[in-house]
């Protein structure tokens, strides 16, 4: 693909990836061959679609060891499934005088929607701030979380930092003193094998479009027994079990949470993504981001007037998204002189204003690889940012 002229560096792999043909296939091969309202046809265009639907659902129940289907719910994205969670099961279990802890670190997504459980119920929402490498500070979690904590909330890797978050210790810290813990996994099951078994986490939610699938679909893991007692979030058509003039009775799980016609094109490129991820396996996805990552850091590190964010810490923390600004340069002079090089990069405070504020920062640029990302793609990144303060004027 080419922009400006240039061969493409894409390197915006933490806002979308990009597709590829097989997943463009499935969902062609869906509205070619298969379109109908799943759930509701007798007929067998209907049956199919159910099947793509169910069977898309077990594969993602595989692909994060969550021990049922019924435990997994599909949203339009991760969004819309940490939604789901605040408005479900927050404001049902948050009480005025609770606690809800998030981090610093948060996108809006696994923030904002908190701050409105706690307004709405008279809760305080508190912050786990950094230590200097970047991390959660230990200091704050041993502090902060208390029996007065109903929910933790965390991201497994920041959108902006890069920096994984021990979500194993924190679901056990959780749960220690009553909480459960919700992992915001938008930026790390496309990268990183997740176990919501072995993690242990209560609520899981990431988004296909992140990971080689279509945009429109999200993921909620619950866990089955805390599912059940919640309230549907949304309500309509395929949620009920039955509907009085005055009264309505729900579907089990994972239905009670899916409310109208989903997205069964999107579920169809979802499985041909999680099909394309396994044939590529993560170790080989965590080999080649960290050989791409080790090297843009160390040569970015190489220019003095390149600011780095999160890169302070050891590397083994790290995955592929290099948060930078170049001194006395808007992020989005940066980001537009890489694009007329055709490289594409982020620029902004990307979902995230209280970490920016936190780092002293408006906004950034930001640079995020995948797999199928190279050591050319890096060098251009480099190259490009060598020539921004000459198109400013300020060498
Ligand atoms: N959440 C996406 C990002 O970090 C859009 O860019």
């Amino acid at each position: 693909m080419k922009m400006n002229g240039h061969r493409m560096a894409y390197l915006d792999n933490s806002a979308t990836t990009q597709k590829p043909e097989s997943v463009v296939r499935a969902i062609c091969g869906y509205y070619g061959g298969c379109n109908a309202n799943p759930h509701r046809g007798v007929y067998e265009l209907s049956v199919k679609a159910t099947k793509i639907y169910e069977d898309t659902r077990v594969k993602v129940q595989k692909f994060i060891n969550a021990k049922s289907p019924a435990e997994i719910i599909f949203t339009k994205n991760a969004t819309e499934a940490l939604n789901l969670v605040a408005f479900s099961y927050g404001l049902h279990n948050v009480n005025a005088g609770d606690e809800i802890l998030i981090t610093i670190t948060e996108h809006h997504s696994n923030l904002v929607t908190w701050q409105m459980v706690a307004k709405a119920k008279g809760a305080t929402l508190n912050y786990i701030y950094l230590d200097a490498d970047g991390n959660l500070s230990e200091k704050d979690i041993a502090e902060k979380l208390t029996s007065r904590t109903k929910i933790l909330a965390v991201t497994q890797i920041s959108n902006v930092l890069g920096l994984k978050n021990d979500i194993k210790t924190l679901a056990a810290q959780a749960h220690e003193v009553g909480a459960v813990i919700v992992a915001d996994g938008a930026q790390s099951v496309p990268h990183i094998p997740v176990d919501v078994q072995d993690l242990d986490v209560d609520f899981l939610a990431f988004s296909a479009h992140k990971m080689l699938g279509p945009m429109g679909v999200g993921v909620l893991y619950g866990r089955e027994k805390i599912l059940e007692n919640m309230p549907p979030f949304l309500s309509g058509g395929d949620m009920i079990e039955y509907v009085e003039e005055q009264d309505t009775t729900f579907a089990e799980l994972p239905n009670k949470f899916e409310a109208g016609t989903q997205n069964v094109g999107g579920a169809a490129g979802l499985s041909a993504a999680i099909d394309y991820i396994n044939s590529i396996g993560f170790s080989e996805i965590e080999r080649i981001e960290k050989e791409l990552t080790d090297y843009a850091i160390d040569e970015l590190k190489k220019i003095p007037y390149v600011e780095l964010y999160g890169c302070n810490s050891a590397r083994d923390n790290k995955i592929g998204i290099i948060t930078f600004n170049v001194k006395e340069v808007h992020p989005h002079d940066v980001a537009t002189i890489l694009d007329s090089e055709g490289v594409a990069i982020r620029a902004g405070h990307h979902c995230a204003q209280p970490l920016m504020n936190y780092l002293g920062q408006n906004s950034t640029c930001r640079a995020s690889f995948y797999f199928y990302n190279t050591i050319d793609d890096v060098n251009r990144l480099i190259d490009a940012i060598k020539k921004v303060r000459t198109v400013m004027h300020l060498n």
